[in-house]
């Protein structure tokens, strides 16, 4: 497909860069971002790098109203020879179009999804952030922008792009989380939008989240609808290692299928271990926890990479996981993926994508 080149307007007044060392997550935006527009007369149009800065919508905007929003979640990483690495593009792009598929909106095409983001990331690469642990985060969304209040997909979208510069998700960075076991809010269920990166299911999630931290835990571990099986534990997809066997949940319509899920499968079928994706009871969880055949436990996402957890606490039950301490496993499986992504060793999968 051949798009109109992207037209590029860039700042006269660049940002103060932040303290690298104090990224925290999400809190800072680089000096400029990426929009294109759709419409179904026009098709995508009107490409453009721009300033920083906030987007005009009509106020009758689908996404305002009816919640046509979905997005991605992306790194950029500074490798230890100053190369720019960006990580599983594609994985992200073939992401958004499922999404897009069952909320019934138009995804960008491929050339312009990727172009887009190297263009962005090239012209804003002094904001990637050098020390390992930190990287540029790249937020695609896509959103319904066509002005009109009858309940029907939107005719037109705008997909757009911002960057920031972050450290750890979580402000304990590697040490483990601990999780409170969530059986009054649901995030999804069967035949809904759980298996896309719909607003609308992080949207859903603040309440639990919400009370969870009055509680004193750093996020919830979501259950299934009949709260018999354990599905994910915040915004990560969730990963428990038995002394057996290292289990994750399918894929059956209610989960994320995460792309740090779908490394961290590869990473582990590559050293030859034991990695089975199926449904996983928490009973199994919860007993497994305390005759100590449950060993470790790990949550997967772009923002929070891999990290721990350490305990698990409903509302009538606790249990401790590898005595609060982040396992030798979840220690292994963060250091092989960040080591590909930061370049300290061979990409053998093909993840990498280096700016040119
Ligand atoms: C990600 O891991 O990229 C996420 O989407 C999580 C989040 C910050 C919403």
């Amino acid at each position: 497909m051949n798009l109109a080149p992207i037209s590029v307007t860039k700042t006269t007044q660049p940002l103060k860069k932040p303290d690298a060392n104090n990224l925290g997550f999400g809190q800072y935006f680089t000096d400029h971002m990426f929009v294109a527009k759709y419409s179904d007369a026009k098709g995508w149009y009107d490409s453009q790098i721009l300033p920083y800065g906030p987007l005009a919508l009509d106020p009758a905007a689908s996404v305002l109203h009816y919640g046509q929003a979905l997005f991605e979640g992306m790194k950029a990483f500074r490798q230890g020879n100053g190369d720019v690495a960006l990580f599983r593009m594609d994985y992200n792009w073939n992401r958004m179009c499922q999404g897009a598929e069952r909320l019934c909106m138009v995804a960008p095409p491929k050339e312009l999804f990727l172009e887009g983001i190297r263009k962005l990331v090239e012209i804003d690469k002094d904001w990637i952030p050098e020390n390992k642990g930190s990287a540029l985060y790249i937020r695609p969304t896509l959103i319904g922008n066509e002005g009109f209040l009858g309940v029907r997909p939107s005719r037109e979208y705008m997909f757009f792009v911002i960057l920031s510069p972050v450290g750890a998700y979580y402000k304990s960075g590697l040490s483990p989380v601990n999780i409170w076991v969530e059986e009054d809010f649901t995030r999804a269920c069967p035949g809904g939008l759980g298996a896309t990166k719909a607003a609308a299911n992080y949207a859903s999630s603040l309440k639990a989240a919400y009370e969870a931290k009055k509680k004193d835990y750093s996020q919830v571990l979501w259950l299934d609808t009949t709260r018999t099986y354990v599905e994910e534990v915040g915004t990560m997809n969730v990963f428990f290692v038995f002394k057996n066997e290292i289990v994750t949940p399918s894929l059956e319509g209610t989960i994320l299928a995460g792309g740090t899920r779908d490394s961290v499968i590869q990473v582990l079928k590559s050293w030859g271990k034991p990695i089975v994706e199926r449904k996983i009871k928490l009973s199994e969880i919860r007993e497994g926890a305390q005759s100590g055949n449950l060993v470790e436990a790990f949550g997967t996402g772009t923002a929070a990479v891999i990290t721990p957890m350490g305990e698990l606490a409903a509302k009538d039950w606790k249990v401790k996981i590898n005595n609060g301490q982040m396992g030798e496993l979840t220690t292994k499986l963060y250091q092989e993926l960040t080591d590909i992504q930061y370049g300290f060793k061979a990409d053998n999968l093909n993840w990498i994508e280096k700016l040119k």
